[in-house]
């Protein structure tokens, strides 16, 4: 069934090979921890709409998603006349990159694909449909490498025995496989060092309580959840070592946006003098934006925050506001962890060098 080669034990996004098509099942990320299920896909605006209502989420994933729902819309649609063909294939394109704004693998994704199709432009399109499986598929066994070749980066950062705060859920739900920030734990966990996780709740979609917590439980890594308010008190009482998260967009000057929420906890772990670390892959640094000020904020529901499914327990006809994403200045950050190395106090001129 599955082609990747990802060895954990939680596995977000898996291809299903049929000969000349084929299904992208997804675990649903809504359901979890209650319900571990994966859901079927076999079109670009199914996938596109798994994006948007975040059965998969987390910047890689995102990616991952995406290239494999162009694919499966080429493969759709390979036996209609070319005419056909290509208005499907734009339109898919264009309604994955309409599926959420802020993490930047979804759009670097979708370019590396439209690279691929340039190339196989003059093929039948059951050619360029096998094509664009192909590049789907490498996108996504690269992935798995790539998060593993930054957890061995970042581990050394880890001394034995820390105690590691995240927020969200950057782990192998988010990715291919892994993780990014909880594939850094992991890999320090390999090499032998006693890791224990604080996992924030990540109000108001609560992946830090439903999936960090649940990732970290299928592994038995000593992981403790706290809600989002309690991390300064715990910073204070000396109960936090190092904080880990991953990225949805990095800028050009080492500003970093990711989950509502930590830009609080880099403060706090600032005010504490607890060095405060982003990993992710170089897909994610965005050179195209000067500073995070250009990065786009997802604006998601009010009743994600009036309530969580069926429950609503904020009165009724309130003002809300939900921003999903928040920027933490680069001089807040510590080091930012690539699969190609650490870079310690991220600033525009190492960036680009790492590009290099
Ligand atoms: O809204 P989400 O759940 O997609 O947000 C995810 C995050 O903010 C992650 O921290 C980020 O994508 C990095 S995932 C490896």
């Amino acid at each position: 069934m599955s082609n990747s080669s990802n060895p954990d034990a939680v596995v977000a996004l898996r291809w299903y090979d049929v000969p000349g098509y084929g299904h992208l099942q997804m675990v649903d990320q809504t359901r979890l921890p209650a319900v571990f299920d994966y859901l079927s896909y076999d079109s670009a605006a199914g996938v596109a709409e798994g994006i948007r209502s975040m059965v998969v989420r987390g910047a890689p994933a995102i990616g991952v998603a995406a290239a494999y729902g162009v694919a499966l819309e080429a493969l759709r649609m390979q036996t209609q006349p070319q005419v056909v063909f290509e208005a499907a294939l734009d339109a898919g394109f264009a309604v994955l990159a309409q599926s959420r704004p802020t993490a930047v693998n979804l759009f670097w994704a979708l370019d590396r694909m439209q690279r691929c199709r340039a190339q196989y432009s003059q093929d039948h399109p059951s050619q360029l449909a096998a094509a664009l499986l192909a590049a789907a598929k490498a996108l996504h066994e690269e992935d798995i490498r790539i998060n593993q070749q930054m957890g061995e980066h970042g581990a050394a950062l880890l001394a034995d025995g820390a105690r590691v705060l995240t927020h969200c859920n950057a782990g192998a739900l988010a990715t291919a496989g892994h993780g990014t920030a909880l594939g850094v734990i992991r890999s320090a966990i390999a090499a032998g060092k006693r890791i224990s996780v604080i996992a924030d709740e990540t109000r108001p979609f609560l992946q830090g309580a439903r999936l960090t917590a649940w990732e970290m439980v299928q592994e038995g890594i000593p992981v403790t959840l706290i809600t989002d308010n309690m991390a300064g008190h715990l910073m204070s009482q000396g109960e936090v070592d190092a904080v880990i998260v991953g990225t949805d967009r990095v800028a050009a000057n080492g500003d970093v946006a990711n989950k509502i929420g930590t830009y609080m906890v880099a403060v706090l772990a600032a005010r504490h003098g607890i060095p405060f670390y982003v990993a992710c892959p170089l897909s994610t640094i965005d050179l195209s934006v000067a500073n995070g000020d250009q990065i786009p904020i997802e604006e998601r529901a009010a009743s994600e925050v009036t309530g969580f499914r069926e429950t609503q327990w904020a009165a009724a006809g309130v003002q809300v506001r939900n921003p999903s994403f928040d920027v933490t200045p680069a001089e807040l950050v510590t080091a930012i962890i690539t699969e190609k190395g650490v870079i310690h106090s991220p600033d525009e001129k190492k960036l680009r060098a790492i590009f290099d």
